[in-house]
């Protein structure tokens, strides 16, 4: 693959360990598990799962979770510290699955990594089941509008967070701590527009702030935009 995710899949490991990252843990993990439980979904399909730590969450929770990835090395990982659970090579552009299958379709922080964002969300609506939903959480447009390494000093020595060419889809890499991977920018109206245009409908939309950790990298967070939670359902069921 040419977007970096082979060559980074060992650093990724590492860096998640066992509870994720900071966005992880002490960002996003809580209101992506408040969206799902108490809503009965079984059948779920984490698109992009990684070394699978989500889906480990997931059937923790009671789901019966299938992660794909097109990644093969993080899948070993996922298939290593989950042998009973269910990860496959897969694409989002591409989903192996029939129309109607899954009750959730998770998208964990990986609209940032599809390339052809416009097949991966028609593929995420088609394989939900009327009356299901599509869990999302992403990188702000905001955020992935800075050029990489977005904090800068002004010429007080203030850390500002630049952002530029915000309506411009593009392709970026980025890396941090052994990680070296492409991420997109879009603005936030293309993700939208295409959301709406396959039918879907937002129930649910928060830029969640973080809930413990580190207090200085807390700040950073609640600084600029970070994250945001979506939550679409497919009409009809
Ligand atoms: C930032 S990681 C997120 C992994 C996991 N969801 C998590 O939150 O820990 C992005 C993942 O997207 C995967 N990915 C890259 N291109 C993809 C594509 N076209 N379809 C599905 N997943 C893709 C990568 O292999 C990687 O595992």
């Amino acid at each position: 693959m040419q977007n970096g995710w082979d060559e980074s899949a060992a650093a990724w490991i590492a860096d998640m360990g066992e509870d994720g990252d900071f966005g992880r843990k002490y960002v996003l993990d809580a209101p992506m598990m408040q969206r799902i439980q108490g809503q009965g979904f079984v059948d779920a399909l984490d698109v992009g799962c990684g070394e699978g730590r989500f889906c480990r969450m997931l059937r923790a929770a009671g789901l019966a979770p299938i992660g794909i990835d097109p990644t093969a090395p993080l899948l070993d990982e996922a298939r290593r510290r989950d042998p009973a659970g269910h990860y496959r090579l897969g694409r989002a552009e591409a989903l192996d699955f029939p129309a109607a299958r899954f009750d959730l379709v998770v998208s964990y922080l990986t609209l940032i990594d599809i390339a052809d964002i416009d097949s991966a969300i028609a593929e995420m609506a088609r394989v939900l089941r009327p009356g299901g939903s599509l869990l999302i959480a992403n990188l702000t447009s905001f955020n992935t509008a800075s050029p990489p390494g977005g904090w800068q000093r002004d010429a007080r020595g203030v850390e500002r967070f630049s952002i530029d060419h915000y309506m411009q889809d593009r392709a970026e890499w980025v890396a941090w701590r052994g990680i070296r991977i492409q991420n997109w920018h879009r603005p936030l109206s293309r993700y939208m527009s295409l959301l709406l245009a396959n039918g879907l409908q937002l129930r649910h939309f928060e830029e969640p702030l973080p809930h413990g950790g580190p207090p200085d990298k807390a700040e950073r967070y609640r600084r600029v935009p970070y994250f945001l939670v979506m939550e679409w359902r497919k009409p009809g069921g």
